[in-house]
């Protein structure tokens, strides 16, 4: 099979299609000559991320193209039930980014509870003049251990999270819309595995007990202005799933009013230039959705979807 990585593809992922026999074109094609690229090269299989768009009328264009695989979860960049309608194979590695995303969270957690997010914006500028001053500013951190977490989207990455928040000590809840488990099991690196309980609470329960919410579902209007009111006082959210599952505006006044602590974002609604009133707040802890971005996540994608091309062709 002739293979397009066009948005990338780990050096792993190149190494197990490239044992298979395959062959791997790695050049970043710009949109609008990419079905002209497909077929004057005669490609069969086109990886993307998130940045390369296959909708209706590229599938149409290139009659030639036999696989679309989507390193990751979410695949809104392509038509995915067009594709599949007119006998495309699409493939996707959901659950190879699940720890990444998961570790990502509790580094906001962490950073949130200490206000590492604005310590690292303020010693830079100020910490050689006034470090009494940014002590006292921070002196009322707070432990995650004894917390509780609640998880919104008890899927993949909801139930990897579990596991990291009940290792440090949080208590863990959890809502999902559809039926999920309420016992995981924690595997340690010796082999030992302990299982644990996550109860399941209808959504206002959840919101109305959390000291920490953190959303994994799909997408939605999930938390706005009413469900924040319902939060506890100096509650925090994060959220790490889409942009926009957390109201942005809501949220924006709800930091200002105090009524939440703090906010993590990894994902934004107006992505790739978020809002400026969300960058500038001092009490968000910010990422550029980086959550899948590890070595380790980019590895399983590629030999994930090295195996699943192998297995199709
Ligand atoms: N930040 C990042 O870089 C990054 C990386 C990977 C995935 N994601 C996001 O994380 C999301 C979750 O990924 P996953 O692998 O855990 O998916 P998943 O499908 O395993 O889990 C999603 C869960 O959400 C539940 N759900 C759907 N709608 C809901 C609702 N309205 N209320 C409550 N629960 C609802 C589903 O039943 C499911 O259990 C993805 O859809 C993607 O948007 C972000």
């Amino acid at each position: 099979m002739k293979v397009l990585a066009n948005d990338g593809i780990s050096p792993t992922g190149k190494e197990a299609l490239l044992a298979s026999g395959h062959q791997l074109l790695e050049v970043t094609v710009a949109q609008d000559q990419l079905a002209n690229y497909i077929n004057n090269n005669g490609v069969d299989v086109l990886l993307v991320r998130s940045a390369t768009k296959v909708r209706k009328d590229l599938i149409d264009t290139c009659p030639g193209l036999k696989i679309i695989g989507r390193g990751g979860v979410g695949m809104d960049n392509i038509d995915v039930e067009y594709a599949r309608s007119v006998g495309r194979t699409v493939i996707n590695t959901p659950a190879a980014s699940s720890q990444s995303v998961a570790e990502l969270v509790m580094a906001h957690l962490y950073g949130g509870v200490r206000f590492l997010y604005d310590a690292n914006r303020q010693m830079p500028l100020d910490g050689d003049t006034k470090f009494k001053d940014l002590k006292k500013a921070y002196e009322a951190g707070t432990e995650l251990q004894g917390k509780t977490l609640g998880i919104i989207g008890f899927g993949r990455i909801g139930q990897a999270l579990a596991k990291l928040a009940l290792g440090v000590g949080m208590k863990v809840v959890q809502h999902d819309t559809f039926p999920t488990p309420t016992e995981i099991t924690i595997s340690f690196f010796d082999g030992q595995s302990l299982k644990m309980n996550v109860p399941k609470l209808s959504l206002d329960e959840l919101l109305k007990t959390c000291d920490f919410v953190s959303l994994h579902v799909p997408g939605g209007d999930i938390i706005g202005a009413k469900e924040m009111a319902m939060m506890k006082d100096g509650a925090g959210i994060v959220n790490a799933a889409r942009g926009g599952v957390v109201n942005e505006v809501a949220l924006v006044e709800a930091l200002n009013s105090g009524k939440i602590k703090f906010a993590a974002l990894d994902v934004f609604v107006d992505e790739p230039t978020p809002a400026v009133q969300v960058l500038m707040n001092a009490n968000v802890s910010l990422s550029p959705h980086i959550g899948a971005a590890t070595l380790e996540a980019q590895d399983r994608i590629g030999t994930e979807l090295a195996d699943l091309i192998n297995q199709h062709s």
